[in-house]
């Protein structure tokens, strides 16, 4: 048999296979919430305009929220042969309720209506990320604060640059995940129009009030094409644009951990909580949240360039291809909250081996710039003739097999005639990263003051 909700022009009903291909039922359910609140201000709107009467209106909310309790107690049943979440709602609600049901479409289409529940499921998450992101931030605050003079190695092209501090790496990744959160927050703000009463494409001649249920809802304003309002999921690209570089700083950090927790790096330590081991080799101890999280960039990307390309090319106003949105955003969504979540777990969890970090940040000349600095300073040496006095010294302890501290300064002298006992002051780590007083830079007391800011920002 046909479809109820549109069948009146079919004489037979869709084959298995279109039923198959045309169903998101089995996706669209996770909208249930938000297509009912949906219908609810729809409904609350036809009857203060006079468009449906204060009965069959109350008799739809009251049906609606039985909906929404059988949904929410998983007594609800699903029918594919009803295609998606609209229509098993509508459905019921006929069952419950009787005719009024098939007054509430009055004014409004599918295509307006899963546009509004997407906005408002995809509303949801962003504020989800939001969320996950002050909690993640909160943590690296912490470590920040905790460690903001414990020197480590900087490094460039993954070779020892120059000390840093603890503090200063954690603080980078809090620059990193704040301008995601703003990204986060940028893309609600935008998206906080509403498509409803856009209709199929073209808007309504009845008189509905477009402002009452863009403010029942929670948007800032109705949409202000139809067109567009039924065809827009610039929202959801939005969100997956953002969600995929928030995904990619999460992943470049989850490569750190690993690098890190190596038993040649020893830098961190991850918590049992957040590590697992071998069934074979019982010393291991493996980073897999922070390998999974390192991985799930791929997916979320991955989810942003489908719905990229479902969308490239299509004509206004709305087609089926868009029904193709959801899937791609949930599962971008879901990941992208549990990487957050099980990122924050693990930084919380960490302990820095501050003594493995110390030895570290010494070795590799680390501190050649400051000495380079120095030359600058006192005998006051071009930059560049500096350098390459320096290089020489560094080539001078690497053929030794020592550091720079190690050489004496006689032999110093024989490279330069003008260096002092002196220089060796500037050579010690801590005096090298204290020395980096500059805006932004690594110096304890500049990681204090970025770590009073944010918590500022975050109050
Ligand atoms: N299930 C559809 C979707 O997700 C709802 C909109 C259907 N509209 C239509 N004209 N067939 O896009």
């Amino acid at each position: 048999t046909s479809n109820k909700m549109w069948g009146g022009r079919f004489a037979a009903g869709p084959d298995a296979i279109m039923e198959a291909i045309n169903a998101s039922i089995g996706f669209d359910k996770r909208m249930a919430a938000q297509d009912i609140a949906g219908s609810r201000a729809h409904a609350a709107m036809l009857a203060a305009t006079g468009i449906l009467t204060d009965s069959d209106a109350e008799a739809i909310r009251e049906g609606l929220l039985t909906i929404l309790s059988e949904i929410e107690e998983g007594k609800f049943e699903f029918s594919a042969a009803l295609e998606d979440i609209h229509m098993n709602v509508e459905a019921r609600l006929k069952d419950l309720i009787g005719e009024p049901a098939g007054r509430l479409h009055t004014g409004r289409s599918r295509n307006d209506q899963v546009a509004t529940d997407f906005k408002l499921w995809v509303r949801d998450q962003l504020d989800a990320a939001d969320e996950g992101l002050q909690a993640l931030i909160r943590a690296l605050l912490s470590q920040a604060e905790a460690g903001a003079d414990w020197v480590m190695p900087g490094f460039t092209h993954l070779q020892t640059a120059q000390p840093v501090t603890w503090g200063h790496h954690m603080m980078a990744y809090v620059e990193m995940f704040g301008r995601d959160l703003s990204r986060f927050r940028d893309a609600r703000k935008r998206m906080n129009e509403c498509p409803l009463g856009a209709a199929a494409l073209a808007g309504t001649s009845f008189p509905i009030d477009r402002d009452m249920t863009a403010e029942a809802l929670g948007f800032d304003r109705p949409a202000a094409n139809s067109l567009d309002a039924v065809s827009d999921r610039d929202f959801a690209l939005e969100f997956m644009g953002a969600a995929s570089i928030c995904a990619m700083h999460l992943s470049r950090f989850a490569e750190e951990l690993v690098i890190w927790s190596s038993a040649q790096f020893r830098f961190v330590a991850l918590s049992d909580r957040f590590s697992t081991g071998s069934s074979i080799m019982p010393q291991k101890k493996n980073p897999d949240a922070a390998e999974l999280i390192r991985a799930k960039v791929g997916r979320i990307f991955g989810a942003n360039t489908a719905l990229m390309i479902v969308m490239k090319g299509l004509p206004l106003a709305y087609s089926k291809d868009m029904q193709e949105d959801k899937e791609q955003v949930f599962d971008a969504a879901d990941n992208l909250m549990l990487a957050l979540a099980a990122m924050t777990g693990m930084v919380g969890d960490m302990t820095a081996e501050r003594e493995n970090l110390a030895a570290a940040a010494g070795s590799g000349f680390s501190t050649a710039t400051d000495l380079a600095d120095w030359l600058v300073r006192v005998p006051n040496l071009p930059f560049r003739d500096a350098h390459h006095v320096t290089g020489t010294l560094v080539a001078m302890a690497e053929k030794q097999g020592c550091d720079l501290p190690d050489l004496t300064l006689e032999q110093m002298q024989s490279v330069h005639a003008e260096i002092t006992q002196d220089i060796f002051d500037v050579l010690g780590v801590d005096n090298s990263v204290n020395s980096r007083m500059s805006y932004g830079g690594t110096a304890p007391a500049q990681v204090r003051a970025q770590v009073e800011r944010w918590k500022e920002i975050l109050k």
